[in-house]
């Protein structure tokens, strides 16, 4: 329960108004205090001056008289008069008997008098042993002259009253900041549920959003309508929730990717399985005896055997580049020696089908790569050339220096390739015309890996062409 921001924010705003509300009860009330009683003091030493001037005025010397007078007095005002000669000795009180006087205690070692014998008055405030009231002294140093009898040794003259009605105000003011407190710790706490509402609501909003993500439904947006942090951490969500949304997406497509792949393996490896047992059942059957057809099936039956070994190589080849296994070794070579090797390579296959090849001589260029992969690029799409061309066509192989790199295009005047094949030559066991090709040996794969190499040299491969006109392979290398 204390766990929520709403019960944190609401017990720190009460915690914060009451020590707010004790400290201003507190200073309110000392300064009551003070004020009350400076009001007092000055209230006293006025009653002082008021017993002096009776005093000097009505000199009757009669002690007596002077008593009634001032018992009458304290009657009055509630203020009680004493005097005291300079060694304390209480010579008259408006409360006390006269007769009574004698037992009182000596009076010089009261505060109130020793500082009024230092300072000329003196004040204090103490428990009375008898009534257990608070009570507040006033006392000053007097001279009046001509004083007769019993009243001449007057030295002080001292005024207290009870703080009876001062404590009754005080406690009466407790009271109202009591009040005034209660109504505003409830005023307090609903402006604190109100403000805690407004922060932990929107966070709940997103906690909600955030559980309905994690089930999986990563489209989900979330709306914070404020501009504080509560709305920097739904961007935060919504960006993060965007993200797996398209990480899902792509590893959804990569597996539709590798079990298309596989279901293309396994149709290509079926088909020389198939044709090979055909073959082998056949001459178990007794062609075998035959001597009119049975090399001509063995034959047959290893020509299979060679295209799936193909086959496999290509496969091993492209799964080997593709998950990054295969490391190419770069280096500088010249690109002349490797048009000789490949003009060597293609020249038999060339003549056969009467095609000519002009391959560059002499270019001096050096290029940065991994030799043996772009033997593999180039004799692929020379391969191809010859395979899917007529007789009588020609094979064009270019090299231009273009800045720090050099441009290689491979280029026919052939059958070409039609629009609409054009963009998905370069995909695994993709194939233009799928019987012709299989009569011819390919799986489809070479495009594939020639795509993966170029790549690999941080460039990218291009084929331009119109069917009937011929095709243009084009990819450039660093110098
Ligand atoms: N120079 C070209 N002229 C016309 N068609 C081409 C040419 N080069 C490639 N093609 C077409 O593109 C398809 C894909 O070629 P790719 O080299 O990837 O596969 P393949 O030659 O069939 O098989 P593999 O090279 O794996 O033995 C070919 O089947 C062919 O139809
Ligand atoms: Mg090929």
């Amino acid at each position: 329960m204390i766990r929520s921001i709403r019960n944190k924010i609401s017990l720190t705003y009460i915690l914060f108004a009451l020590v707010t509300l004790i400290s201003v009860a507190v200073i309110i009330e000392y300064e009551l205090e003070s004020q009350i009683e400076d009001n007092i003091e000055s209230e006293l030493l006025n009653e002082i001056d008021i017993i002096s001037h009776y005093l000097a005025d009505s000199n009757t010397g009669s002690f007596l008289h002077t008593y009634e007078s001032f018992h009458q007095h304290t009657v009055q005002t509630q203020i009680r008069i004493t005097a005291i000669d300079s060694i304390g000795t209480v010579l008259l009180d408006s409360e006390v008997e006269p007769q009574l006087l004698r037992f009182l205690e000596n009076h010089r070692t009261r505060p109130e008098i020793n500082l009024a014998a230092i300072y000329g008055t003196g004040r204090d405030k103490r428990m009375s042993k008898s009534t257990s009231i608070e009570y507040f002294y006033v006392a000053k140093k007097i001279d009046i002259p001509g004083l007769k009898g019993d009243l001449a040794g007057i030295k002080y003259l001292r005024a207290s009253l009870s703080l009876q009605k001062m404590q009754e105000q005080i406690s009466s003011m407790r009271v109202k900041i009591a009040y005034a407190g209660i109504i505003a710790m409830i005023l307090i706490l609903i402006l604190s549920i109100f403000v805690s509402e407004r922060i932990s609501k929107p966070l709940r909003n997103i906690i909600t959003k955030v559980n309905e993500i994690s089930r999986g439904n990563y489209n989900l947006q979330i709306d914070v309508t404020s501009h504080d942090e509560t709305r920097m951490l739904a961007d935060s969500i919504n960006s993060l929730a965007k993200q797996i949304n398209t990480d899902v997406i792509e590893l959804e497509r990569l597996a539709k990717v590798r079990s298309q792949f596989l279901a293309n393996v396994s149709h290509e490896l079926r088909t020389p399985l198939f044709s090979m047992q055909a073959f082998l059942e056949t001459l178990l059957k007794g062609a075998i005896n035959d001597p009119a057809v049975n090399t001509k099936y063995l034959s047959k039956a290893l020509a299979h055997v060679d295209r799936l070994n193909f086959l496999l190589n290509d496969l091993i080849e492209i799964s080997r580049i593709e998950s990054g296994e295969l490391k190419l070794s770069f280096r500088y070579f010249s690109i002349d020696e490797l048009f000789q090797q490949i003009s060597d390579t293609f020249k038999v296959l060339a003549e056969q089908k009467q095609i000519t090849l002009e391959i560059p001589k002499n270019s001096g260029i050096q290029v940065y790569g991994d030799r043996s992969r772009l033997q593999q690029v180039f004799s692929n799409l020379i391969d191809n050339a010859i395979k899917y061309n007529p007789e009588g066509t020609c094979i064009k192989i270019s090299c231009k220096p273009i800045d720090k790199s050099v441009q290689f295009s491979i280029e026919d005047n052939g059958i070409g390739i039609a629009a609409e094949h054009l963009p998905r030559i370069f995909e695994r066991f993709y194939r233009v015309d799928k019987e012709r090709s299989r009569e011819t040996g390919g799986t489809g794969l070479g495009l594939a890996i020639v795509k993966h190499i170029v790549e690999a040299h941080g460039s990218t491969i291009t084929a331009t062409s119109t069917a009937g006109t011929g095709t243009t392979f084009s990819f450039c290398l660093k110098k």
